[in-house]
């Protein structure tokens, strides 16, 4: 496991990531990702869009960061995406007062699901101090404190507007429009990357918990009656689930299952849930996510968010905790019907019979010359209330007298002044709302964990290493070219030429000819490139073919190989058709260690 304070000062030193605004003196909770980092981030997310946007064959958007307060009104974000705030009376630093229940309460992992009264009395029954400057908390309020961002739309005054706390809403609110790409057919699933905002009460741990970051979502929009997911593609996909059952059992146990297993069993409600737990397992074992050390684990219900019915987390070990680096809801229909509500548009989808069908509407056209002498100012209510009673009770029209109750009073009508009357339609469909299943996926997050996994420290040459055991297909460099000295004409231009083919064959190529060879190796294996190319003297010596070696990260093992087959071989070891130890066996491993040279 890394050390954290090693593994942030390797981020720094490197490149990966560092504070944002340093010369400013610094800003909490805003990370700036260096040439390393974002390069790193950038094939995360080249990834995660291969996965979830191109091979699940849905379309991708880019909606704006702000939005008006009136979709989160309609969204809930307004009134309810909020933390719980202590504030230090003695030195004024904020705190998430359900962290502070948990770092000092063993037994309690979830404050949250506590509510915010219960966390005020934990304060205070255990006296709980200010981290910052150690003067006692019990007593000051604990309040809701909404992490959304304001700000105002157009000058003066203007508008007010928030920045997203999550791109969700970007896909939601365009769904009117959404929809008819789709051709109005479900299921249909639309992706989005970009950055959220929440301004965090204690952004805390580098880039885990910041006030920017990166999210990649996928909103599936499904009828819930008829669509089912693929789920052969991935029953057989084995998974550690930690579901509430077991976190709420004394002696609560991983399940050690499949996904298959998991909705036969209902360990896992739905189906859509679990198909995405599948498919994200596979994916995160494809960009290096170390899966022993990686958990689904259910949201306790005091946890789940104010849409959601039923939300699983992807957690990875880091240092020891365990963080949550993905979130997948079954939202159901709360954000289209909410957004129907709110604005007013079509936020649903024509779902057409397989034959059209003959429905009967019961109807009233009651005779207020009628009503009116008899119930006076109640005729009109007496009224409607016979056209809802139509609609749920036809039957009771089949006796010579209706009784009514309105706000307690009871009201009997002759049923020929109802004028009742039963029609028949022919209709060929329905509007439904579809209801949204949710990958959710922090990017920043992801980066940490592959960069805490995949750090390794091993001896060699007498020397302990450091090296970055990322997967190729995630490295910020695929593969890393030296000339073994810098004056020697001809290894440079050999050197340069290798670097230049394999560029234009889509490579990315970090090329360094200063400083000792073994230097250069160490480098590299500390950004966690996982090749290098080294042309050396022996290679070029007499009239046989050229050779350069190549160096595999994680082994140190070398190879001699045609400069001829470099570019080749590389594109195959990249895209996985082959291994470096089928390379091993056909050219055979160099003896020279050149890592010392
Ligand atoms: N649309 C659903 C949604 O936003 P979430 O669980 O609040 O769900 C999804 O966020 C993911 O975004 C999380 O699993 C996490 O990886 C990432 N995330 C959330 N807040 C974050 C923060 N303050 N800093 C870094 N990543 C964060």
């Amino acid at each position: 496991m890394a050390d954290q304070n090693e593994l942030m000062e390797l981020a720094k030193r490197r490149g990966f990531f560092f504070g944002s605004n340093g010369a400013y003196g610094g800003t909490a909770g805003f990370y700036t990702f260096g040439p390393e980092g974002a390069s790193l981030k950038h094939n995360v997310e080249a990834a995660w869009r291969d996965q979830f946007t191109i091979r699940l064959g849905n379309d991708e958007i880019e909606a704006p960061t702000i939005m008006p307060e009136a979709v989160f009104e309609a969204s809930g974000h307004l009134d309810g995406f909020d933390d719980m705030l202590v504030e230090c009376a003695e030195c004024g630093a904020s705190h998430r007062a359900d962290h502070l229940i948990e770092e000092a309460l063993e037994e309690i992992e979830d404050a949250e699901a506590l509510g915010i009264e219960r966390v005020g009395e934990l304060i205070e029954e255990h006296d709980l101090a200010c981290p910052a400057c150690g003067a006692s908390l019990a007593g000051e309020p604990v309040e809701d404190f909404n992490l959304m961002f304001e700000t105002s739309i157009g000058p003066g005054s203007g508008d007010p507007g928030y920045m997203r706390p999550e791109t969700a809403q970007g896909i939601f609110v365009e769904f009117p429009r959404l929809k008819e790409y789709a051709r109005g057919q479900l299921p249909f699933g639309v992706t989005q990357i970009g950055p959220a905002y929440r301004n965090e009460i204690s952004p805390r741990r580098g880039i885990i918990r910041v006030r920017e970051f990166t999210q990649a979502e996928l909103e599936q929009f499904i009828d819930p009656e008829e669509d089912e997911p693929p789920l052969e593609e991935v029953e057989d996909v084995e998974v550690t689930l930690y579901p509430v059952t077991e976190q709420d059992a004394d002696d609560g146990e991983y399940l050690e299952t499949t996904i298959g297993e998991a909705v036969e069993t209902a360990v896992i409600g739905s189906p859509w849930v679990a198909y995405y737990l599948g498919i994200a397992q596979q994916w995160y074992e494809r960009v290096g996510v170390d899966m022993d050390r990686f958990r689904f684990r259910q949201h306790l219900s005091g946890e789940r968010a104010h849409y959601a019915d039923d939300c699983w987390d992807a957690e990875s070990e880091i240092g020891g905790n365990w963080i949550e680096i993905a979130g997948f809801a079954y939202r159901g229909c709360y954000d289209l019907t909410k957004h129907a509500e709110y604005s007013g548009d079509r936020f649903t989808v024509f779902k057409r019979y397989d034959e059209p069908v003959t429905v009967e509407t019961a109807t009233v056209d009651p005779d207020m010359s009628a009503l009116g002498p008899k119930f006076g100012g109640a005729a009109a209510e007496v009224a409607e209330a016979l056209q809802e009673r139509a609609k749920t009770d036809p039957e009771a029209f089949e006796s010579d007298e209706v009784t009514l109750e309105i706000d307690g009073e009871s009201y009997t009508v002759e049923t020929e002044v109802a004028n009742f009357a039963v029609e028949e339609q022919t209709e060929s469909g329905e509007h439904i709302t579809p209801h949204v299943v949710e990958p959710s996926f922090g990017v920043g997050r992801t980066v940490y964990t592959l960069l805490e996994h995949g750090y390794t420290e091993d001896e060699l040459d007498d020397e302990t290493r450091t090296y970055l055991s990322l997967a190729p297909e995630v490295a910020p460099t695929n593969v890393a070219v030296f000339p073994l000295v810098s004056n020697d004409d001809e290894l440079l231009e050999v050197a340069t030429d290798i670097a230049g083919s394999l560029r234009s064959a889509g490579i990315s190529v970090s090329y360094d000819d200063s400083g000792s060879i073994g230097r250069r190796y160490r480098r590299q294996d500390e950004v966690g490139t996982p090749f290098c190319v080294t042309v050396d003297h022996e290679g070029l010596e007499g009239d046989a073919e050229p050779t350069v070696t190549l160096r595999e990260r994680d082994s140190a093992r070398q190879i001699r190989l045609p400069v001829a087959a470099v570019s080749e071989q590389l594109e195959t070891l990249l895209a996985g058709e082959r291994t470096f130890e089928e390379l091993s066996e056909q050219y055979g491993d160099v003896e020279t260690d050149l890592t010392t040279a």
